[in-house]
């Protein structure tokens, strides 16, 4: 850990494989110095972090912070247009009225009774998952289980081929991992021509012939242009596994890792629920967080921030505030209170948390219950995290052995 930390923090500093590693020390020694930092990402851009509970929750639900790229510079806006903007045109990219349009249509699939619905083909899932590594003695559970899991599950509910799954992960990776060479470049700009291809055929298919199922009822609804429906198809897509993965996976390895709490809930299995909240806490899956543009000169914890300004609040750092929780870098699984902005707060809470929650509830609970005597299979110093900068914290592979 650096130990002088520049008051200007580099861009790098958010991409050097020590911070993906484990970035909650240096949030903490962040946060000690205050909930605000002015930051060189992207780089030369007025640009600041919010490592604190507090002010991260204020800022995600803030009417001054725009989530529209055209509240940003020129030049941000003229890279954003160049890059092929798949992911642009989507709720998440967009402030009211937009945003309160693109949402509605989506909304009525998400409702916490329509999600309950899915329980039984969920639990059925998980099972056949299980069955598949039960016999096996090792399994890597990340490509066993904790990515199948939620790619079926999504590629179900949306109408989706389930058989293309692969490629729909390599997809999303080209697409959240940071283009930070040329290489990592061409693959996002294939990924992202793939998938523009793959949703406007879907589109045209479900137009001729609709069904029950999402994209279906999307395309039929006339509310979305043909931009808009391939945006939101890829934003499902890409947010409805990338991110369950790493709470099934994070959640995981910290039990793995904390034999006490293992331990308690096998002997407590009606706390998944709250544990579940807990990993959302304590390993957040988009830990990087999620960023807005100051639509007006504004102060946050006093610290000035200028129109055109970027502000990163970060999900993770905010998770492990001692203010927010007491013994923040404790896992705790019986936790009360739990307080965390994993889904965001606001207009842009994330939209699939009941689907999220529903999942990793059935996945932690089946999996005790299957196989109670679960290890980790190699050292803490072996595992790796995916490349480092991505928003989302998500191990390369868990192997495990039972
Ligand atoms: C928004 C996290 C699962 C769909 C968000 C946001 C976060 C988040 C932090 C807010 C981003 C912001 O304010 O800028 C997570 C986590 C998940 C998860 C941690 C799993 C553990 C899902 C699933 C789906 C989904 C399963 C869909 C099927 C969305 C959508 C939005 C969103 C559509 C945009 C909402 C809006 O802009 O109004 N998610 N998500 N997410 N999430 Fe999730």
């Amino acid at each position: 850990m650096p130990k002088d930390m520049p008051e200007n923090l580099p861009f790098e500093f958010f991409f050097s494989p020590e911070f993906s590693a484990n970035p909650y020390p240096m949030y903490a020694e962040l946060r000690a110095k205050g909930p605000v930092h002015r930051v060189d990402f992207p780089p030369g851009a007025e640009a600041y972090v919010v490592v604190d509970y507090e002010h991260g929750r204020a800022a995600l639900a803030d009417p001054r912070l725009s989530k529209d790229i055209n509240s940003g510079p020129e030049w941000f806006r003229e890279a954003v247009r160049d890059g092929d903007p798949i992911l642009a045109d989507n709720m998440l990219m967009a402030d009211p009225p937009d945003h309160t349009r693109l949402r509605k249509v989506v909304q009525r699939a998400f409702t916490p009774r329509r999600i309950e619905l899915l329980r039984p083909r969920i639990e059925q899932i998980t099972a056949e998952l299980l069955d598949g590594i039960a016999g096996r003695g090792r399994a890597e559970l990340i490509a066993d289980f904790a990515f199948p899991l939620p790619i079926v599950v999504i590629c179900e509910l949306m109408g989706v081929p389930v058989e293309d799954r692969e490629l729909f992960r390599e997809w999303s990776g080209a697409l959240i991992d940071p283009p930070i060479d040329e290489k990592q470049q061409a693959r996002k700009v294939r990924a992202t021509e793939s998938l523009r291809v793959y949703f406007t055929d879907l589109i045209a298919e479900r137009r001729a012939d609709p069904g029950e199922d999402l994209v279906s009822v999307l395309v039929t609804s006339d509310e979305l242009d043909d931009r808009e429906l391939v945006s939101t198809l890829a934003l499902l897509l890409i947010a409805g596994h990338e991110t369950t993965v790493n709470l099934i996976g994070n959640g995981m390895l910290a039990l793995l890792l904390d034999p006490e709490q293992f331990a308690l809930l096998k002997s407590r299995p009606e706390l998944v629920p709250n544990a579940v909240e807990e990993f959302l806490r304590f390993d957040a899956p988009v830990e990087r967080g999620t960023f807005r543009i100051a639509v007006e000169d504004m102060e946050i914890a006093g610290i000035p921030v200028g129109k055109g300004a970027f502000v990163h609040v970060s999900i993770g750092a905010a998770g492990r505030d001692p203010r927010a929780n007491a013994h923040p870098d404790g896992l705790d699984v019986a936790r009360q209170d739990t307080r965390h902005v994993s889904f965001g707060h606001g207009i842009h809470f994330c939209l699939g948390a009941p689907l999220a929650r529903l999942e990793a509830q059935i996945a932690f609970a089946m999996l005790l219950e299957r196989l109670p005597d679960l290890r980790l299979d190699c050292r803490e110093d072996e595992l790796s995290w995916r490349l480092s900068g991505s928003i989302v914290r998500s191990l390369s592979a868990l192997p495990v052995a039972f």
